[in-house]
């Protein structure tokens, strides 16, 4: 059965790539239309559209918006201002692969059309793209199966948001929670509220609200108590890019729920499509971290901020090592205790990246 999203994050619509502006939620639900290649790099900067799969899926429309671009504006080389417009989308976020990912799948299908830019190149990276959205949609659901299956009671906890804000579906670690309470296999969730750009209170609160989930937030801060006191028989994240010995980056703070599960003896499962690997990266030290700007954690001080000059650090995620993971639960099932030896032959012989 299909379940479908309670919203749709980025999808197409005529001629344009449209997005939910998620820096607006929850208080406003307002639609960003993308005609150029240089609106959707906006937004996914600003984390208008973020997430690691539904950057995927923003990319390949991104191709479609390219190409759309192109015709448009007809350049004295098409090819290689497409390629030129690919590549900065490619690189508009640093951490998470599922955006290059998406950008090259789609490019390749239309390798085959040159030296001609016709019509047909827009439509096939159209078509290619819908097919992403419509694949991750799936993977979101066998997903959530085979993640569900892993509890037995309890209560979870995550950190972020991983739903359909971030997928082109019900999402990775919030399809599994929403699964599992479906199923009665949890009955509370508690999430983080991630400082500083609070994916958590925003959106995952947001999210679970309109899928009638008990949930509570808590301060990030609050987890290890939390782990101790409130009957946690499970922690689910996402990632935003898993390498080749199973070590993976999500949103800053998962390294330490790792660290916490470990020492509370409590299962530490990521949820992430095969989208999301990157096996051309050996271990997780190689994974390019994104930092942003200091007043995302400084502006909570609103105007009583002083003129000090403050020295801040602001990574957007960190890195897990793969010893602190119990499973990596993907569409293709959950790979127990992942190491470079069975990340490999999970990942088959053509690895994951198409
Ligand atoms: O900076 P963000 O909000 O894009 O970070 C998102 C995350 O870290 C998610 O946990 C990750 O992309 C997995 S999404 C299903």
């Amino acid at each position: 059965m299909t379940i479908t999203p309670t919203i749709q994050a980025v999808g197409w619509n005529g001629d344009e790539c449209v997005l939910v502006d998620q820096t607006k939620l929850p208080g406003q639900e307002v639609l960003i239309s993308c005609r150029k290649v240089q609106t959707l790099i906006d937004a996914i900067q600003a984390l208008s559209v973020r997430g690691a799969p539904a950057l995927g899926v923003a990319g390949a429309y991104g191709t479609a918006v390219a190409a759309r671009e192109v015709l448009d504006t007809r350049p004295k080389d098409p090819w290689h201002f497409f390629d030129s417009l690919c590549e900065k989308l490619a690189e508009a976020r640093p951490t998470a692969v599922n955006l290059r990912w998406g950008v090259e799948r789609a490019r390749k299908k239309v390798e085959a059309l040159r030296p001609d830019f016709s019509l047909r190149v827009f439509e096939t990276l159209l078509t290619e793209a819908k097919e992403i959205h419509s694949e991750d949609h799936k993977w979101n659901e066998q997903m959530a199966k085979h993640g569900a299956a892993l509890f037995n009671g309890g209560a979870a906890m995550t950190v972020c948001n991983t739903g359909d804000l971030c997928t082109g579906g019900i999402g990775t670690a919030f399809g599994v929670l929403r699964e599992a309470f479906f199923q009665k296999r949890i009955d509370h969730v508690y999430a983080l509220e991630t400082r500083p750009l609070l994916q958590g209170l925003r959106l995952t609160a947001w999210e679970l609200a309109r899928n009638n989930i008990d949930y509570t937030i808590i301060c990030d801060n609050m987890a290890a108590s939390v782990m101790r006191d409130k009957r946690i028989s499970g922690i689910v994240v996402g990632a935003d890019r898993i390498v080749a010995n199973g070590d993976f980056a999500n949103k800053i703070g998962t390294y330490m729920l790792a660290v916490l599960a470990k020492h509370h003896r409590i299962p530490f499962y990521v949820a992430a499509p095969s989208s999301t690997f990157d096996p051309s990266l050996s271990t997780g030290k190689e994974i390019p971290i994104e930092e942003r700007k200091p007043e995302e954690i400084l502006s909570v001080l609103g105007t009583n901020r002083p003129e000090a000059p403050f020295r801040v650090f602001n990574p957007a995620f960190d890195v897990t090592p793969h010893e602190l993971v119990t499973g990596i639960i993907c569409e293709k099932g959950t790979l127990l205790s992942p190491n470079a030896e069975n990340v490999s032959r999970f990942l088959g012989e053509k690895g994951v990246l198409q």
